[in-house]
């Protein structure tokens, strides 16, 4: 990889090489992330501060107060991260941000502060797709190429993705409805267990029998996705236990048997019908122990299998660093605005 660009102040040719360094930014939702990483797959340094604790009283994320986090986390995420990796702004190639989907006051924040420092530093500015990102951190520490198919499962997307190559991504199906994150925070919620549910209701699941219940599992066409009716069955299933003791453990292990076979049934017919080899998972819920179990499985079937280490899961700015390394062509105007949705 070798790509020669000019910036956008002084007009300076940059090259981007296995040697560059590139600095990210990342508030799309309720982590401030900041990240040095060399070539597209070295990380130098790797800062997360997240605002769970915050978030946690209101049972979700508030926009507002998020922003104002990022506001006041952002410049000591930056500083941390330079003296982590032991390099000076001067030495960053070009500098990355999130533009979206995501939040937009949040976005604003760590985009203004990428613009703020490629400008200051006279160095190439580069918005990133927050979804890219997510594929891109199974790029860290690995020698993974196109092409591939991705499973992309987060709190806002769950997508197919075929990665055919750096430059040429096309979504072949995605969830008509609930995303597989939103689906477990909701039902997680409706159990009783505290935001942000995913990785809790991941937890219990493993201590039930996933064929306690028989849980609907929805047909729709092609590689899409539909997760709305199966939280309308778990709605149904707590509210038959009304008054009674319920079969906690029990209810989000068949939920997560039910999300889990779903999403790799999917995924493995799109590898096959694109006659591909590789399968890589990405988002925030490919922290689930389930659907990482499942998806490893496909090496048994001679698939090779990819998936990040659970830092790389969830929202960090490494993987927004490494996108700008592998999926961008070329750098951007310093009036690139951020966006909500995809
Ligand atoms: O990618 P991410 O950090 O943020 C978005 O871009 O959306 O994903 C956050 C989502 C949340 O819905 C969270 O509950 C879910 O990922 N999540 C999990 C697990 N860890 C995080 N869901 C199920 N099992 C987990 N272990
Ligand atoms: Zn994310």
């Amino acid at each position: 990889m070798n790509k020669i660009k000019n910036t956008l102040f002084s007009n300076k040719p940059v090259t981007i090489d296995e040697k560059s360094l590139i600095m990210a930014i990342e508030s799309s939702c309720d982590e401030t992330a900041c990240a040095i990483v060399k070539g597209g797959r070295e990380v130098l340094a790797n800062v997360v501060a997240s605002q769970i604790k915050i978030h946690e009283e209101y049972g979700g994320v508030i926009p507002e107060i998020a922003a104002r986090e990022h506001l006041e986390a952002v410049n000591i995420a930056v500083d941390e991260a330079f003296k982590q990796a032991g390099v000076k702004p001067e030495d960053i190639t070009a500098f990355a941000g999130t533009v979206g989907p995501g939040l937009v006051g949040c976005l604003l924040v760590g985009l203004n502060a990428t613009k703020s420092l490629a400008l200051a530093y006279d160095k190439p500015f580069i918005g990133i797709n927050h979804l890219n990102a997510h594929i891109s951190a199974n790029f860290i520490d690995t020698d993974l190429k196109p092409p591939f198919i991705a499973l992309l499962v987060s709190g806002g997307h769950t997508q197919i993705i075929d990665v055919k190559s750096y430059s040429e991504l096309e979504i072949i199906g995605e969830t008509i409805d609930d995303a597989v994150g939103e689906a477990y925070d909701k039902v997680a919620r409706l159990i009783g267990l505290p935001y942000p549910g995913g990785p809790k209701l991941d937890k219990l699941a493993q201590e039930g029998n996933p064929f306690a219940f028989k849980l609907p599992e929805a047909k729709v066409e092609g590689y899409n996705f539909s997760f709305s009716g199966l939280k309308t069955a778990v709605l149904r299933l707590v509210k038959s236990f009304d008054g009674k003791e319920m079969p906690t453990a029990d209810i989000c292990a068949s939920f997560q048997e039910c999300v889990s076979s779903t999403l790799l049934k999917k995924v493995k017919r799109a590898t096959d019908e694109r006659g591909y080899k590789q399968v890589v998972l990405a988002g925030g819920v490919a922290a689930n122990s389930e659907i990482r179990k499942k998806i490893f499985n496909l090496k048994n079937e001679g698939y090779e299998v990819y998936a990040p280490i659970m830092k790389y899961c969830t929202d960090n700015a490494s993987m927004v660093a490494s996108a700008a390394f592998f999926f961008e062509k070329t750098f951007d105007d310093i009036n690139v605005e951020v966006f909500s949705r995809a």
